[in-house]
């Protein structure tokens, strides 16, 4: 029974370390991302993010030629202590520093038996040095990059900087009205709220309508027409893109929320029925004929039998469609275009053509991940079942 067990562990241990091995492919690169969104600019510019978990600049260098007589923390000769402000305000620099290291003290060169470190590792030094005492006051992970990205900041500095110093741009409030910022996250963020939760909402409903009588209805031409409606999923989107926006530019729906909701409602249906029939038609034949037998009309069939029992499948048609919809770039393009920036669109913007700015992408890229990341969570189980959902009957 034992040897059974250990014998199974040990036969699941390659799949184990595949599995693990693919986690950490797909896992790296994000999380390096998302630690380079919190870094400062010139951090991201100068040194990769795997760095932050290295000791800091000059940090060997202190601890090979000055650590010996200062202490490791700088603080050990009291009349020369190294992690006080005042006193290394004095030797911030190599200049200053170099002269101080080859005097002598009492007699005894300064440095005593060790060699007069060379001007790059002094330099080294010093910039230790400010960490040690704290006049670096430069820290290592900011927000800096959230909050230009949510407000379109697009100037040289931050825009914390900006406004503290008072030097801001035009377009700029410094106060809570800057998140509305048509060239920032923060705008596009409720535009793509905007277009999600309606193009997620209108076809959910409408093809649950539409599951139940094909399912439960008798009327004639119902296998034609769902036959026609699993013919009308091979239409590929971008070959109506055209037409419909000819015609949306007729009913003057070119760049309004409608006009999309409508394009994704239209796009999101054939699918859905398809699945919600296939889940409503496998449910118990007996359940909805006794439910007719005992005076139950069509509407009450739906809503006490129906979407009670379709919960699942609805929760997973809802998640597929947000994610559809909210990872959208092609459709918000063509329909809203600039005129609503989504998420999506804006993404795009914050590089500029001379490739500055790409320090924004890391944050804007986490910001427009983080509402499919929290519904992908708490939705989980839907997740799964939903993929499962008609292949199983039950
Ligand atoms: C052999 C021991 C020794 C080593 C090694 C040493 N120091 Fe010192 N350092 C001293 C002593 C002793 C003093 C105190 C002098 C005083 O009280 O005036 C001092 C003072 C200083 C001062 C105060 C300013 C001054 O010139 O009096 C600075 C700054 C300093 N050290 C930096 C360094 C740095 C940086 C290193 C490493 C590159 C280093 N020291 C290595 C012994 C040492």
């Amino acid at each position: 029974m034992k040897k059974n067990a250990v014998s199974k562990r040990l036969s699941n241990l390659p799949v184990h370390v595949i599995l693990i091995l693919l986690c950490a492919i797909w896992l790296i690169p994000t999380i390096g991302l998302l630690i380079t969104s919190f870094r400062p600019v010139q951090d991201i510019n100068t040194t990769g993010w795997w760095t932050i978990f290295a000791k800091p600049q000059g940090y060997e260098e202190y601890q090979t030629y000055c650590a010996s007589c200062h202490g490791e923390d700088g603080s050990l000769i009291s009349s020369a202590d190294l992690s006080d402000a005042d006193l290394v305000q004095d030797y911030r620099r190599s200049i200053t520093l170099t002269p101080s290291l080859s005097r002598e003290i009492d007699g005894e060169p300064h440095m005593g038996d060790l060699p007069v470190p060379d001007e790059d590792t002094t330099a080294s030094i010093a910039a230790y040095m400010r960490k040690l005492s704290g006049i670096d006051t430069t820290t290592k992970f900011t927000l800096d990059n959230y909050i230009d990205a949510l407000t379109g900041y697009r100037g040289n500095k931050t825009y914390r900087a900006d406004c503290a110093s008072g030097t801001q741009s035009l377009d700029l409030h410094c106060d809570i009205r800057d998140l509305a910022n048509p060239r920032g996250m923060g705008r596009a963020f409720l535009n793509s709220l905007a277009v999600t939760i309606p193009s997620t909402i209108f076809p959910i409903l409408i093809s649950s309508f539409a599951a139940y009588a094909f399912s439960w209805m008798d009327f004639k031409g119902r296998q034609w027409l769902f036959a026609l409606l699993v013919g009308l999923q091979v239409v590929p989107l971008q070959m109506t893109l055209i037409p419909v926006s000819r015609l949306f530019a007729q009913l003057g729906l070119n760049g309004t929320f409608q006009g999309i909701w409508l394009f994704h409602t239209g796009f999101g249906l054939p699918y859905a029925i398809y699945m919600m029939r296939n889940f409503l038609g496998s449910l118990p034949r007996e359940l909805f004929e006794s439910a007719y037998l005992d005076g139950a009309s069509h509407w009450t069939a739906f809503t006490k039998l129906a979407i009670p029992l379709s919960v699942p499948a609805l929760a997973s048609l809802a998640i597929f469609q947000f994610l559809w919809v909210w990872n959208d770039l092609l459709v918000a393009l063509v329909f809203l275009g600039g005129e609503h920036p989504v998420l999506t669109y804006q993404i795009g913007n914050m590089v500029t053509s001379l490739g500055s700015g790409w320090h924004l992408l890391t944050a804007a890229a986490f910001i427009s991940m983080i509402l499919p990341m929290i519904i992908f969570f708490a939705l989980q189980k839907y997740f799964v079942r939903g993929l499962l959902a008609g292949s199983v009957k039950g």
